[in-house]
């Protein structure tokens, strides 16, 4: 199996979020993804990334990006470390930069960075000659969330072109959130964002962005729903009430999901409060993509390496 043949180059050597790519650009990562979803079960990439090292360093919890991440790169034939922050010198002070810059020296090539601080994979590339792939910061971006779920939903629906694409719950302390609007605009979708006005206020803003804060109003027509786990880490209750309120109001179930479109897909980026922000009936009925979300999360990420390694 060879790689595609790109239209145009890859100018990109970090992915710090979705912002600064082309609808092509886009496009292209989600093309390779469906190639290397072949290329994964054949081995047929499994030298790619052979001389690359590959440094996971997430400073925040994380399941499906550590992972997918982590498997990505052994699939490409990356060699792989995991700072395991928990364990490393930054519990004895380290900064981020001292640590980033002493994984450079042992040989890292490649970080995979995961932080609470908004904007902390732009300093690591400013000042580390790495190259950094946001693995989630703050409230900021999460660009490879933001693409699998694009595939996820071209997959669904065919095309984004046109499509009203709701996103729903926690908007403000999503980087899922923002990071898909910027990938799913850019694709030619419209997107709703709905939810309780604290956590929707200043949408208003974005270009494209249009701002619902009752679930009727935000489901009405959607051809596909998102929901957000409510992030309540970062102190996200305390701007609607309470969690009950939430439940009452905004989770989603069968029923209110008959305002979408007939067989509207729903996506959540995970992990999920299967009660909370939707029901574990509709979490695992038939119109759920969230396990195919997941799965996209491997190739995407196979797809976004080989891209910011140069070799694809
Ligand atoms: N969606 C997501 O980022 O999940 P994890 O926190 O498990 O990586």
């Amino acid at each position: 199996m060879t790689l595609g043949a790109p239209t145009r180059a890859w100018t990109h050597r970090h992915l710090l979020d979705v912002d600064t790519l082309s609808r092509e650009d886009i496009e292209r990562v989600l093309d390779l993804a469906e190639e290397m979803r072949e290329a994964r079960e054949t081995r047929a990439h499994r030298s790619l990334l052979d001389l690359e090292t590959v440094a996971l360093a997430f400073y925040e919890p994380s399941t499906r990006t550590r992972v997918s991440f982590e498997l990505a790169a052994k699939a490409l034939g990356a060699t792989v470390v995991d700072l395991a922050v928990e364990r490393s010198s930054a519990g004895k002070g380290e900064s981020l930069v001292d640590t980033l810059r002493t994984l450079r020296r042992v040989g890292a090539t490649i970080v995979v960075l995961r932080h609470a601080s908004s904007g902390a994979p732009y300093l690591a590339a400013r000042e580390t000659d790495l190259s950094i792939v946001n693995g989630g910061d703050g409230v900021h971006a999460h660009p490879t969330q933001a693409l699998l779920d694009a595939l996820t939903l071209r997959e669904a629906l065919g095309t984004l072109e046109g499509r009203l694409l709701a996103i729903v719950g926690d908007v403000a302390h999503s980087r899922v959130a923002r990071s898909n609007i910027h990938a799913l605009t850019k694709l030619g979708a419209r997107v709703r964002v709905g939810g309780p006005s604290a956590w929707v206020s200043g949408f208003e803003d974005w270009p494209g962005v249009q701002v619902a804060t009752s679930l009727p109003a935000a489901l009405e027509g959607a051809d596909a729903v998102m929901t957000l786990r409510v992030q309540s880490e970062r102190g996200a209750v305390a701007g609607v009430g309470s969690l009950a309120d939430y439940v009452r109001d905004w989770r989603l179930d069968e029923e209110r999901m008959a305002l979408a479109s007939p067989g509207a897909p729903i996506l959540h980026p995970g992990p999920t409060n299967e009660g909370v922000e939707l029901t574990a009936a509709l979490a695992n009925g038939q119109r759920s993509r969230i396990g195919r979300q997941v799965e996209h999360g491997v190739t995407v990420r196979m797809a976004v390496l080989a891209l910011v390694a140069g070799v694809a």
